[in-house]
């Protein structure tokens, strides 16, 4: 079976001063990569995983290592991370990772329509109880609504035309696939499109995932929420996001500013992974660390 390639590891364990009997929350299990060499050095682990397809996945390969005995498992959104701790007694925790985005399991999942480069359903919602599915959003917003969104959460110069495109085609027939979505907007991009270094698509694609799985707020939510579990006695727990895009690292970074009095953040700038790292997990090149510490 394949996995998904855990980001900066070695920092995690380090940070994290991992050690027996330690406990840590993973609030983003995905194969449970990170939580994996947690539970090998003897930490106990609460893994927290709002897809289930994607959780069992996980629970599978932790049990397939025989690291059953010190996880606890639970499918849930992470910004209700202080009921999930709650409801297993976890608390004083050592450590707490938020390793955003998307396992690659997932980007290939053809039930998701996560990604342009996979033909599938546009749906997009990691926690099929949502409502709002990625097709729902580009069939029904606004052309004002549609644009503000590929705009914000995607950062895409291009939002305009696009979403002329869009509308003027769903007039017609409902967008309805990843492949349908991703052509037109190829076929509406310039040729030299950013100088040929990402697809028409990718942002387009980012801004949706963001807003049907309402990652922003999740996020915001959760990092005060996490902080109040982590341990107070010295030395403090601390918390490690990584994040994949300015958006995220955004929320991180201006949360470590507005809660001083609660955590400190451990390096002036985020961490990136070593060059060795991005040579050999080209998804890695992104990754942005950010490490708080409880006060
Ligand atoms: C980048 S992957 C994590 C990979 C994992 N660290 C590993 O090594 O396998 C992020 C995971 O977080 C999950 N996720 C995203 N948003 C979530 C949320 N709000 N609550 C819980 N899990 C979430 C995704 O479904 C995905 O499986």
């Amino acid at each position: 079976m394949n996995y998904h390639e855990p980001v900066m590891v070695k920092e995690v364990l380090d940070f994290f001063d991992v050690a027996k009997g330690k406990r840590y929350i993973d609030c983003t299990l995905g194969d449970g990569g990170h939580s994996i060499e947690i539970l090998k050095r003897g930490g106990l682990v609460l893994g927290l995983e709002v897809n289930e397809a994607q959780f069992a996945k996980a629970l599978e390969r932790i049990k397939g290592e025989g690291l059953e005995a010190n996880f606890i498992g639970e499918i849930g959104n992470f910004k209700y991370i202080e009921n999930l701790a709650l409801k297993h007694n976890f608390s004083e925790i050592d450590g707490i990772l938020f390793d955003l985005g998307y396992s690659s399991s997932e980007l290939e999942d053809g039930n998701l329509g996560l990604s342009f480069s996979r033909d599938s359903v546009l749906d997009m919602r990691l926690d099929k109880s949502l409502s709002v599915t990625a097709a729902d959003l580009v069939n029904t917003l606004s052309q004002k609504s549609l644009e503000k969104l590929f705009f914000e959460y995607g950062q895409e110069k291009m939002s305009r035309k696009f979403v002329e495109a869009i509308v003027s085609t769903r007039k017609l027939k409902k967008i309805q696939t990843t492949k349908e979505l991703s052509d037109l907007l190829v076929s509406e991009a310039p040729l030299n499109y950013e100088n040929k270094r990402m697809h028409p698509a990718t942002r387009v694609f980012q801004a949706l995932r963001i807003a049907v799985n309402t990652e922003l707020e999740n996020l915001s939510l959760s990092l005060p929420r996490a902080a109040r579990l982590l341990k107070r006695s010295l030395p403090g727990g601390r918390m490690i996001v990584i994040s994949f895009h300015s958006l995220e690292d955004k929320i991180a970074k201006d949360f470590g500013r507005n809660a001083r009095l609660v955590v400190r953040e451990l390096t002036k700038k985020p961490l990136t992974p070593l060059r060795s790292e991005v040579e050999e997990n080209r998804r890695s090149r992104s990754a942005k660390m950010r490490i708080f510490e409880k006060i």
